[in-house]
């Protein structure tokens, strides 16, 4: 099963996430990263800069984004490629040449998918793959429903999902309808999954997909057939979990030599 951490404040969460990075990138300079969008993966993101600012080197490290919204005009500031560049990019110092986001753009929409996943292969896949999960239980914008073998495709997103997301747009109209996703066949192949949820309306997706039934239509769930999983989670978002006694033992008493 995935190992659950439970740490008080999300900026506690991101440290440690961020300190694993920093690590993996020292050991392994061109360590590809799988980058998430949305408010949860900030806190990481603002982590690694200051580990950046301190010494350590992401400029050969690649980073693939999970997922691009299907028809922003190009440079939009809420499309994903903005928000990697803003983000990820610029903050982290990467190449901007080795980070990779689906392509949205209308015209080659039908083979963004095919292209994506070459990429990604070409590239030799993902090392560790941040993650949130939607109030829907999303990953990436796999919604429910989404075959647990789906690759990079386009998809439309759920009513729910572009209520929350409109908070990054004027209005709700102004939510595109699609986008491009890795599929959760995509997610699983990275070899490393880090799935971070903050605050109490995160709780029950978290519960689902940590504890729930594996099952299409809780997304997250797919997280039960990775072998390497971290969860990590603030209290609020951890306050559904049943066996959340168990995984605080299980913190307090791991060996260090294990890391995450
Ligand atoms: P959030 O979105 O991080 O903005 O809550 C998570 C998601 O939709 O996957």
């Amino acid at each position: 099963m995935a190992e659950v951490i439970v740490l008080d404040t999300k900026e506690a969460g991101a440290s440690l996430v961020a300190d694993h990075i920093a690590g993996l990138a020292r050991t392994n300079p061109a360590v590809t990263l799988g980058v998430a969008t949305g408010s949860t993966p900030l806190p990481v993101y603002a982590a690694l800069e200051e580990r950046a600012a301190n010494g350590a080197d992401f400029t050969q490290a690649a980073a693939f984004a999970l997922d691009e919204y299907v028809g922003l005009p190009d440079g939009h500031p809420e499309s994903y490629a903005a928000v990697v560049n803003r983000e990820v990019t610029q903050r982290l110092g990467l190449d901007t040449a080795r980070v990779h986001v689906p392509d949205g753009t209308l015209s080659g929409i039908e083979t963004a998918g095919e292209r994506y996943e070459r990429a990604l292969t070409e590239h030799g896949g993902v090392d560790l793959q941040l993650l949130g999960i939607g109030t829907t239980g999303h990953l990436g914008f796999n919604e429910p429903g989404s075959s647990f073998a789906s690759l990079t495709r386009v998809k439309t997103l759920t009513e729910r999902t572009r209520q929350d997301n409109a908070r990054f747009f004027d209005s709700l109209d102004q939510v595109p309808m699609h986008c491009v996703t890795q599929g959760l066949g995509t997610i699983l192949r990275a070899r490393h999954l880090v799935l971070l949820a903050f605050g109490e309306g995160k709780a029950g997706a978290i519960a689902q997909a940590v504890e729930g039934p594996v099952t299409a239509s809780m997304p997250g769930s797919a997280i039960q057939l990775h072998p390497h999983v971290t969860v990590v989670l603030d209290p609020a978002a951890a306050s559904a979990l049943q066996h959340r006694d168990y995984y605080r033992w299980a913190q307090d008493n791991k060996p260090a030599w294990q890391g995450i």
